[in-house]
This record gives structure tokens, sequence and C-alpha cells, in this order.
């Protein structure tokens, strides 16, 4: 199925938020990072204005800078009032309230968008559907990351999950998946699946994260080469 812009809802997070979502340490943040299914947040682009390289994927990146922006302001509203109709879903602890919420988010996706062509340029935005395979080398990266695709989407189902953490650990030496709940903050259903399928060849682990935004979820999933 074509992959349309217009059933695309941008919701971008930041920097900050990534270091606490995969608890990211100065080393961690010195190596190689690709990050999968990376849309309007602005880890790339923050990281790019402190001198480091991060590859983001994504099939959004296959639009141009003004029909992301244009999506971004035709689908806000409507975010910001499902927020607050189901504010009791989330923990205000580090975001305060929806209003706060609706400033860190623009200006994470403004970020993003006003970077966009550049990094599109600069090859660190890259137009990539999972599962599909990658054109990166095996184990060129030293981490890879997915914030709030895998997992979460368990709709996709979990060949699709299979297939896709497959390619990640080909060009990734590691890889952190957050969170592990699904879209109702229940224990997503192809958690237990992933794991025992990757068990064998690699070093599965549950680890704390230090972000809980959506109730629930505040650990990732992260896989090692063993
Ligand atoms: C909820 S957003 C998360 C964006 C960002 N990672 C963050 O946490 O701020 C989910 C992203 O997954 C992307 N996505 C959807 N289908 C995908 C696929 N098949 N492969 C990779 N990314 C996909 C969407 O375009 C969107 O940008």
């Amino acid at each position: 199925m074509a992959f349309e812009l217009k059933n695309v809802v941008p919701w971008g997070r930041t920097l900050e938020e990534y270091i606490q979502i995969f608890k990211l340490t100065d080393s961690d943040l010195k190596g190689k990072i690709i990050s999968f299914g990376d849309g309007p947040a602005s880890f790339n682009s923050q990281m790019a204005k402190l001198g480091k390289t991060v590859i983001s994927l994504d099939p959004v990146y296959q639009f141009t800078e003004s029909e992301l922006k244009q999506r971004i302001n035709e689908t806000k509203e409507t975010v910001i009032e499902q927020m607050k109709a189901n504010q009791e879903n989330f923990v205000w602890k580090n975001i305060k309230n929806v209003a706060e919420l609706e400033k860190i988010r623009m200006e994470a996706m403004s970020n993003f968008a006003n970077d966009f062509e550049l990094g599109k340029e600069q090859q660190r935005y890259v137009y990539h559907e999972l599962p599909n395979a990658t054109k990166y080398e095996p184990l060129e990266f030293d981490l890879g990351l997915s914030s709030h695709f895998l997992i979460l989407y368990s709709q996709l189902g979990l060949d699709f999950h299979l297939e896709s953490i497959t390619e990640m650990l080909r060009i990734c030496k590691e890889i952190r998946i957050f969170p592990i709940v699904n879209l109702n903050a229940l224990k997503s259903e192809v958690l237990d699946d992933i794991i025992a399928h990757f068990k064998t060849d690699f070093t599965v682990n549950i680890e704390s994260s230090d972000y809980e935004f959506q109730k629930n979820g505040n650990q990732m999933l992260v896989i090692k080469r063993k």
C-alpha cells in the first residue's frame, strides 16, 4: 500500500527527550547512530548543531519541507484536542501540561523542518520504509534507535517486526526500542515473540528508561550482539 502524507500525523520529540528515552550517555552520543522511523523529531537537527551526524530514516522523508510543514499545521489542532481529551492516560511530570506539550512538539518539528532540506542533501534524512533492506554496510552503526514506532504499533504484526529488527541488527551493533507497550499502554502483543526470536543469537534485555509520558511506557528493549 502506498505511503500517503494524508495518513500521517507528524509528532516529533527532542534531543533531550531521546537522551532520557534511551538513556543515551556521552559515549553513546559519540558513536555512530541511526534512528528508524525518526519522522519530524528534532534529534537529528539538534545533534547536527552540536557537530554530530546522525542518520534518520523515515518514509515521510520522500515529501518536501513545505508539504511536511503543511501537514504539521493541518494536524496539530486535532492532536492537541485529543491530548486534552485523554490527559489521564499520560504522566504530566517532565511535561507539565498540554500547553507545554504543544510548545515542545511544535519547536521540535519546526527545528526538524527548517533543517530538512539541508539534512537531505547531507544524507542525514534518508527516505526508507521498514522492513525493507537499507543501503548500509553490516555493523556500520554503533547504535540503532526506534522511538515510538516499533513495538508500540503492534498491529503491524510479528513478521513486520522480526524482518525490521533483523535488518536493524544487520547494520547496528546494538539497538534500543522504546516503548514496549502498545497504543493502549498495555504490554505490546509482539514483545514476547520478539524476545524469544532474538535471544538465541543476541543478548536481549528489557531496561528501564528515564522517560515516562504514556502511562507504563517507561521501559525499552535492548538487543546487542553476544
Ligand atoms: C509516532 S512517530 C515517531 C517519530 C519519532 N521517532 C519520535 O519519537 O519523535 C512514528 C514514525 O514512524 C514512521 N513510520 C511509519 N511507517 C514506517 C515504516 N514502515 N518504516 C519506518 N518508519 C515508519 C512515521 O512516518 C512516523 O514518522
